[in-house]
């Protein structure tokens, strides 16, 4: 098979850049090695930025997230006692929307799937080639049992944080800079009803909780952990009294109700610069990872499809490679944006290893700093809902 773009990952990275090229008339080919209902099936993210719900409503991939998706217009956070609302529509004249990357995913790969594209899932053994010539290759052994061969004139890695492709580039070739934490959350589904109408990023002397939702009747919530927890330690009872304990310490309680799923998320910050070797350009966590909380993961990997065509549409009218470094320019100032959004929002509402009674107090005082202040409440407003692109 030959095709303009190969793109190894279909993730929603993935598969938004296959869905933005498309509308510009550029093919592509996409190849994962997992199974689409194994995707499916992986709790993850679920807040949307505003940039990010006009994307998939406006490209024509989720008129769901529009009738399905639950609007927020704020959050709060919780702390000294207290719940505390910031004002998103007010500070900042955005919203976001919570639909989880689960269904952003389904809606992708239905519309990739309606639009006839080339989408292959469950392929095994995939190998990138020749990337620094101008003809690149993919190879891997199909569903059908046999060896196959995708030539394109751009490859794109969009494989995720274990990407085969980043490990393909000579280690003299790119800078990665990174950050490990002392933090991990404990995630749970959950089926009760809804315990607030938004979420609650809540701070305590026992550690972070965060209090997400996902329909009417099922649940999403974190709470923090030891890097090395072991789920099978953790009884629904004793999860409940961890949780409720948590934010009762701010004056609110939890409606429990039975555990569906539970997992343990590390932490870490991953960023590889340029974003681009040879005819080879890396997008979403192939390229950067965050921690979790500000739920900036997902977002940044749609940001990433919509400049990513733009410049590969260019690069394949100039035939010039080099406007592909303005890929890995545009694309970083947002990565960075973020994380440093996620580093401050993380060391803010976590409780460190060797945390004493002056740091939590010290993180309470950076709170209330930041809610009392328009100004700093106006900054968490306008990171939160996402930065204009640029
Ligand atoms: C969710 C995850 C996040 O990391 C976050 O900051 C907010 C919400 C969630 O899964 O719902």
């Amino acid at each position: 098979t030959t095709t303009r773009v190969g793109i190894v990952g279909g993730g929603p990275a993935g598969l938004m850049l296959s869905h933005l090229l498309a509308l510009r008339g550029i093919d592509s080919v996409v190849v994962d090695h997992r199974e689409r209902a194994d995707i499916e099936r992986t709790a993850r993210a679920g807040i949307l930025e505003a940039d990010s719900v006009r994307m998939l409503s406006e490209t024509g991939v989720s008129q769901r997230v529009l009738t399905e998706g639950d609007r927020h217009h704020g959050t709060c956070l919780a702390f000294g006692g207290e719940v505390h609302r910031i004002d998103f529509q007010e500070l900042a004249g955005a919203s976001v929307w919570l639909y989880p990357q689960t269904e952003v995913f389904a809606d992708l790969a239905d519309a990739r799937a309606a639009a006839g594209a080339d989408v292959r899932f469950g392929v095994r053994d995939t190998t990138v080639h020749d990337v620094t010539t101008t003809r690149p290759a993919i190879r891997f052994t199909g569903a059908d049992g046999r060896a196959h061969e995708i030539r394109c004139r751009y490859l794109v890695g969009a494989d995720g944080s274990h990407s085969l492709c980043r490990h393909q580039i000579p280690a003299s070739e790119v800078r990665q800079y990174r950050k490990e934490y002392p933090y991990a959350w404990f995630g749970i589904l959950c089926e009760a009803p809804k315990s607030a109408p938004e979420l609650i990023y809540n701070h305590s002397d026992r550690g972070f909780a965060l209090i997400s939702q996902r329909t009417e009747t099922t649940q999403r919530m974190y709470f923090q952990c030891d890097p090395d927890t072991d789920v099978d330690d953790w009884s629904g009872d004793r999860i409940w009294t961890e949780l409720q304990a948590r934010v009762g310490a701010n004056g609110h309680e939890l409606v429990e109700g039975p555990i569906i799923d539970r997992s343990v998320l590390r932490f870490r910050s991953n960023v590889v610069e340029p974003m681009r070797h040879g005819a080879m350009v890396l997008a979403g966590d192939a390229a950067h990872t965050v921690p979790p909380t500000g739920a900036k993961g997902l977002n940044l990997a749609l940001a990433d499809a919509a400049v990513l065509a733009e410049v590969l549409e260019r690069a394949l009218a100039t035939k010039d490679d080099d406007v592909l470094d303005e890929y890995t320019r545009r694309a970083l100032d947002r990565v960075w944006r973020s994380q440093h959004f996620s580093y401050w929002m993380t060391a803010m509402l976590h409780r460190g290893p060797g945390a004493d009674e002056f740091d939590l107090r010290r993180q309470v005082a950076e709170l209330r700093s930041v809610v009392r202040s328009t100004a700093g409440a106006t900054y968490l407003a306008e990171a939160y809902t996402g930065w204009p692109a640029r």
